[in-house]
């Protein structure tokens, strides 16, 4: 195992073998974050790459006496149209993947309401309860197709906020597997917290797993800091880990992963 210099661009960069390993240590970070301070306020993420840390954490839960009971948390996202009970929207996910299987407050928890009559207003609505908590300790990620985080799609400024955005066409194919193969069946907007939203997060922790994120991920870590891949906006942020499979980290330079710390 070969250590990350301090003064990488990342506070640490991690490279696992395999998806469990990788989802694995995201999950032990937020409980580390959790155990530090128990009213910790958490930053979390949906996706396909995210229930298994949702699952380590739920067995955290179970097995290792980890409590959710203090911790507030904010979701990054929320398709437009979607009641809380549609079993296609991000609150049904968080609570089957995880504020069910844990002790999570039900009055802690927080998504973006997809649909509030006034998308506008529940959009500066989010963002005041953001900086009522505190603000967030620790951002979960994951990256889509196109480059966004949450559901920041190409182009988004660096000081957007939590706003009504239109999915991207690449996007909507991905996610079409939780419509019934349908991408036409995927709601067009979602509200999704702003990449200016993100960044005033006090850390982030970016997951990725599977050849498919290969290429996206060379592009978000390598590539130019621009609007155009969102999740590059997290290189201007001075507190971020970045955990990765190898599949995931294979279109990386040899010159960017000898930073990694690489566990086998
Ligand atoms: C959705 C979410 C993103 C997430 C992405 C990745 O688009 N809005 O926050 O990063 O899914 O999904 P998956 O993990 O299924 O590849």
């Amino acid at each position: 195992m070969t250590s990350s210099s301090p003064s990488s661009r990342f506070g640490r960069l991690l490279i696992l073998p395999d998806p469990n390993a990788a989802t694995a240590a995201a999950a032990r970070l937020i409980a580390q974050t959790i155990r530090n301070d128990a009213r910790a306020v958490l930053g979390l993420a949906t996706g396909r790459t995210m229930e298994g840390v949702y699952a380590r954490l739920a067995a955290m839960h179970r097995d290792e006496a980890l409590s959710f009971s203090g911790v507030t948390t904010f979701n990054l996202d929320e398709y437009v149209g979607l009641s809380a009970s549609d079993p296609n929207s991000y609150h049904h996910y968080m609570r089957t993947h995880l504020f069910d299987p844990v002790d999570a407050d039900p009055a802690r928890v927080h998504l973006p309401d997809g649909a509030a009559a006034d998308p506008g207003a529940e959009c500066a609505a989010y963002e005041r309860a953001i900086r009522a908590a505190g603000g967030i300790a620790l951002q979960l990620l994951g990256i889509g197709d196109t480059g966004h985080i949450g559901f920041n799609e190409p182009p988004s400024a660096f000081d957007t906020r939590t706003r009504v955005v239109e999915l991207d066409e690449a996007t909507r194919r991905q996610n079409a597997p939780m419509f019934g193969g349908d991408p036409e069946a995927v709601p067009r907007e979602a509200i999704t917290m702003g990449v200016g939203t993100i960044l005033e997060s006090k850390r982030l922790l970016l997951l990725a797993t599977g050849p498919a994120k290969a290429a996206i991920l060379a592009a978000a870590l390598e590539g130019p800091v621009t609007p155009e891949v969102s999740a590059s906006a997290i290189r201007l942020h001075p507190d971020v880990t970045v955990v990765l499979d190898t599949d995931a980290a294979a279109a990386l330079s040899p010159a960017f992963t000898a930073r990694a710390t690489v566990a086998d």
